[in-house]
């Protein structure tokens, strides 16, 4: 689709075809001049209904050479979509920056954070997710994107039988959450913090009504351990086909308790491999991103990348 002022179309390097439409859709000031948050709200305002349908088509918008500088202007672009903000809930640790704006995950900067759609494991996510670069990584650090659809149709074609008897047993997830959050893992939260609670019997009673999850159990030495699942894993969302839940990690079970099968995660990794599109950041980039069609990941780099997130209903 063409775009109109104040918006150019541009592309990055790493870029990928789906369907006809490009992953991610790089959007430019049309008028270097006219750059800066307040440009890029003022557009956001005037081409609401053009953007929010050009993010359906391509599952992720990067809007690059606006030069946004800072927590503040960034909450400003996000509020110009005029979409109500969603709290996070979940085991990433983040600081809070502003209102509605967060540091993406303070886990170290080496640690890869693996493809997911964020917030999948509860009972309600956010519909958007908005990425800012306020430094960009000194190496590597890109936030990488992957169409959902893609990888469904890449597990279908690599591992036919797995996902066959994936949709039957369904895949369950163990978490133990620790009593106090550290900040040295990428599911480093503790429980208080992941729930919102200090209670413990409180606690249980939240987990159940905002997590998709089967068992909640305190232990002696005050963790929380908690099953999620079973999950169907493919799911139909706004009338696509997503692959909803990472299958590639230790603590992730078949729903009949068998593991996942190797043959299985190394499908799944060179499915990622071949549709996934690594976004690398310039300063001041705004990347927004679909979160019920489209995954992400952070790729492993160096400091001092600080990149901030937002998201919506
Ligand atoms: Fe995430």
């Amino acid at each position: 689709m063409t775009t109109t002022a104040p918006f150019r179309d541009s592309s990055i390097r790493t870029e990928k075809v789906f369907g006809g439409a490009t992953l991610p859709k790089t959007l430019a000031p049309s008028d270097p001049a006219e750059s800066g948050a307040d440009a890029l709200a003022a557009g956001v305002r005037g081409q609401g209904v053009a953007l929010a349908s050009l993010l359906r088509d391509h599952g992720a918008i990067l809007f690059r050479g606006f030069d946004v500088t800072g927590p503040a202007e960034f909450r400003r672009v996000v509020e110009a979509f005029g979409w109500d903000d969603m709290p996070y809930l979940g085991g990433a640790p983040r600081v809070k920056v502003d209102e509605r704006v967060f540091t993406a995950n303070e886990a170290p900067l080496d640690h890869y954070i693996k493809f997911h759609h964020e917030m999948a494991m509860m009972k309600e996510m956010p519909s958007k997710l908005f990425f800012f670069c306020l430094t960009p990584p000194g190496e590597g650090g890109a936030t990488s994107v992957a169409r959902s659809e893609a990888v469904v149709a890449e597990m279908e074609r690599r591992a036919p039988e797995f996902v066959r008897r994936l949709s039957e047993t369904g895949l369950v997830l163990d978490v133990e959450y620790p009593l106090e959050t550290s900040k040295d893992s990428v599911f480093g939260s503790s429980w208080k913090t992941v729930l919102g609670i200090d209670d413990p019997v409180l606690a249980e009673q939240r987990a159940f009504e905002t997590m998709r999850c089967s068992t909640f159990e305190m232990t002696e030495e005050g963790t929380a351990k908690i099953r999620y699942g079973p999950f169907p894993v493919i799911e139909t969302v706004q009338g696509r086909r997503i692959w909803l839940n990472n299958i590639d990690g230790p603590e992730m079970k078949m729903g009949d308790e068998a593991p996942v099968p190797q043959e299985a995660v190394e499908a799944y990794r060179n499915a990622f491999a071949d549709v996934s599109v690594d976004v690398d950041w310039q300063k001041g980039d705004v990347l927004l991103v679909d979160n019920l069609s489209t995954q992400h990941a952070r790729r492993p780099g160096k400091p001092p990348r600080k990149v901030l997130v937002s998201m919506c209903k």
